[in-house]
């Protein structure tokens, strides 16, 4: 199989911000308390005319134009996420429409919680394979904040809304990701309930329970990925850790012995945002001039599910 490579990404984030001083006047709980337990400052939050949409598409746009590709030259859309405004049309026909994409490309979207961006970085490496055309777009967006308990302090500082988005291109003899993808259905630890379950309507969570999966779950992840690659720590120029909290962050990488200049957070900013999280640190890393063509980032994303896993990705 022929492997993909980044060629340009963006993000798409709303103007609000919500500072853990403004939620200690809607729950109990302390800009010290959750600066400590999860390294959260502010998240940010969709309002007005910055919704979901607006959001995508503005990180949509963002990858198109850093990577010097016109919209009709994508051969597929995927957008990660488990919060889309509509349900059907899909948020990627959504975007099929507003970017002008062309029409005879398969664009729909793909849940798998926080790890969704690496489910469909894989996926799309899949079908750029069997297609005449080499670039694919995937975003990463959601809108947590129209689906969080904003009366649970254990879940509601934990998240924000934001896009992300990457245009990869698959080209002969490039190496795959080798994605190392994986899944086990329990609706305890993580659980949002969709159309008419009769269940939560509201995103429901056993943090600490979590926290101790995420901590095993990314150094695994990290393994995996570099042995399938062949690859050392020292081989790799960035490590890209789903931003759900900073703790599990420094752990996974101290047990991976990452060095803290090979590996970044943003969480600081903009809380959790799901499958977002990934895209938009390698789209600050790319503006940063943190990474360049050439670099090699290993990602790693895990969440509801429960989901995990790890790809090792060029930047083209
Ligand atoms: N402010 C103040 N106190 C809070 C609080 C808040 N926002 N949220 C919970 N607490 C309290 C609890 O009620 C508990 O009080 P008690 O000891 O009197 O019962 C205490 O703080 C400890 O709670 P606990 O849930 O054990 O804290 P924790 O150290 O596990 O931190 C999380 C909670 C949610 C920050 C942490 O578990 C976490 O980040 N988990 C992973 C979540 C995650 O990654 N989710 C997304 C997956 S993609």
């Amino acid at each position: 199989m022929n492997g993909i490579k980044i060629r340009g990404t963006g993000r798409g984030v709303p103007g609000k911000i919500v500072t853990n001083r403004d939620l200690e006047r809607i729950v109990e709980t302390s800009d010290e308390w959750i600066t400590a337990r999860t390294g959260i400052k502010t998240r940010h939050q969709c309002a007005g005319e910055e919704t979901f949409s607006a959001m995508a598409a503005a990180s949509a746009r963002g990858a198109l134009v850093e990577a010097g590709i016109s919209p009709e030259e994508i051969g597929a859309c995927i957008v990660a996420t488990a919060t889309a405004e509509t349900l059907v049309p899909s948020a990627a026909c959504a975007l099929q429409r507003e970017l002008g994409l062309p029409q005879d490309i398969p664009c729909f979207d793909l849940n798998a919680a926080c790890t969704g961006f690496l489910f469909a970085l894989h996926t799309m490496e899949c079908l750029l394979n069997a297609s005449p055309r080499k670039f694919g777009l995937v975003v990463g967006a959601e809108n947590l904040s129209r689906v969080v308990d904003w009366t649970d302090r254990g879940t509601c500082i934990l998240f924000g809304d934001g896009a992300g988005a990457a245009v990869v291109e698959c080209q002969e003899g490039w190496p795959s990701i080798c994605a190392v993808l994986g899944c086990c259905g329990n609706d305890e630890l993580l659980h949002l309930s969709g159309v008419e379950s009769g269940g939560h309507s509201y995103l429901a969570m056993e943090g600490t329970r979590v926290f101790k999966f995420a901590v095993e779950a990314v150094p695994w992840c990290v393994e995996q990925v570099l042995g399938k690659t062949g690859r050392t720590v020292e081989d790799v120029d960035f490590f890209v850790f789903h931003q759900a909290n900073a703790r599990i962050i420094d752990l996974a990488a101290r047990k991976c012995r990452i060095p803290p200049e090979k590996y970044y957070k943003n969480i600081q900013e903009y809380g959790n945002t799901s499958a977002a999280s990934i895209p938009l640190v390698l789209s600050e890393l790319r503006e940063q001039g943190r990474v360049s063509p050439g670099s090699r980032v290993l990602a790693v994303g895990f969440g509801g599910g429960l989901t995990w896993g790890g790809c090792l990705i060029e930047f083209a």
